[in-house]
């Protein structure tokens, strides 16, 4: 006799939006796991069963719940190639991150318990810079990963701006590219008094802009590369930054950022690239590694 649970993945596979919604509402729980670690919503994302995914969201089901391989139903439907599963289920994620987003910054205005990390000592070590907490701020393992979004947003050349030097990979990746500008916003005294102890304030080309970025856009201008990778932020702040990219970034420019907010690994590495038709203002997104 199969439970509600295994009836539920069951109509999940196959598709059966109207089952899966009578499975619900006479009980079944929509974040069940099944003997395999599998959620309803994950057997619905690896066959594509984009109905029954949103079904299965508007009954709460996790969005960000991970199998025994740490993979997230967005995995699942990215894996096999679910295109539009894989988006409602990005969508939801962003969703549900930007109200706890809210949530955590109107808590933390209140109580103001979790301190400000601008404001806070930050350590350095050769191979990690540490916050106030011992939290890694950034890691050099990182640094492939920063080389990269460096070799994508430097791919155009001319003018390049970064948002966040921490340990200062990816600008000196981006100095490799010899930009013919290279403007570096960063909030943060200690990382700023770094940065100007190693040199980076002498190079001809570097720009350093001792800020919070949300401070300094008057002293921005547009650039035809831009990389971002804050700390201690929320997706409302990425978001935030976000729309003033069509200001920020040159038509046929490229924007690339990092970010450890998400809990599964769908959303981690994207990139975007500006379209190069003003009439046509839209962002592309693609994974990027
Ligand atoms: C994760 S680190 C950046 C690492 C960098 N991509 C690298 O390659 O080493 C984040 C940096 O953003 C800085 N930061 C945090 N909030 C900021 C803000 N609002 N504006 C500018 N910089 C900020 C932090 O002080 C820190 O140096």
């Amino acid at each position: 006799m199969e439970t509600e649970g295994e009836q539920l993945c069951k109509a999940a596979r196959n598709g059966n939006v109207d089952k899966v919604k009578t499975l619900i509402e006479s009980g079944a729980d929509a974040s069940y796991f099944d003997s395999d670690g599998l959620t309803p919503l994950m057997h619905a994302a690896k066959l594509g069963q984009t109905d029954v995914i949103r079904a299965l969201l508007e009954a709460g089901a996790p969005w960000n719940a991970l199998s025994p391989s740490n993979q997230s139903a967005g995995d699942f439907a990215m894996d096999s190639g679910h295109q539009e599963a894989f988006e409602v289920l990005v969508y939801a994620g962003i969703q549900a991150e930007l109200i706890l987003g809210t949530i955590a910054r109107k808590t933390k205005k209140s109580g103001d318990s979790e301190g400000d990390y601008l404001v806070d000592r930050v350590s350095f070590s050769e191979d990690k810079l540490m916050d106030s907490d011992s939290k890694a701020v950034m890691m050099a393992w990182e640094k492939p990963l920063m080389e990269a979004h460096a070799k994508a947003v430097c791919s155009g050349g001319g003018n390049i701006l970064n948002v966040g030097f921490g340990m200062g990979l990816v600008d000196t990746a981006i100095q490799q590219y010899g930009p013919a500008t290279h403007t570096i916003i960063e909030a943060h005294p200690d990382v700023y008094k770094r940065m100007l102890r190693t040199g980076w304030g002498k190079k001809d080309n570097v720009k350093i802009i001792f800020g919070r970025w949300q401070d300094v856009f008057s002293q921005l201008e547009s650039y035809d590369g831009i990389f971002f990778d804050t700390y201690g932020e929320y997706y409302e702040d990425l978001r935030e930054f976000h729309q003033h990219l069509p200001k920020l970034l040159k038509p046929g420019g490229i924007y690339s950022f990092f970010n450890g907010l998400c809990g599964d690994n769908i959303m981690q590495r994207i990139s975007c690239r500006k379209r190069t038709s003003p009439m046509c203002m839209g962002w592309i997104y693609h994974q990027f590694l």
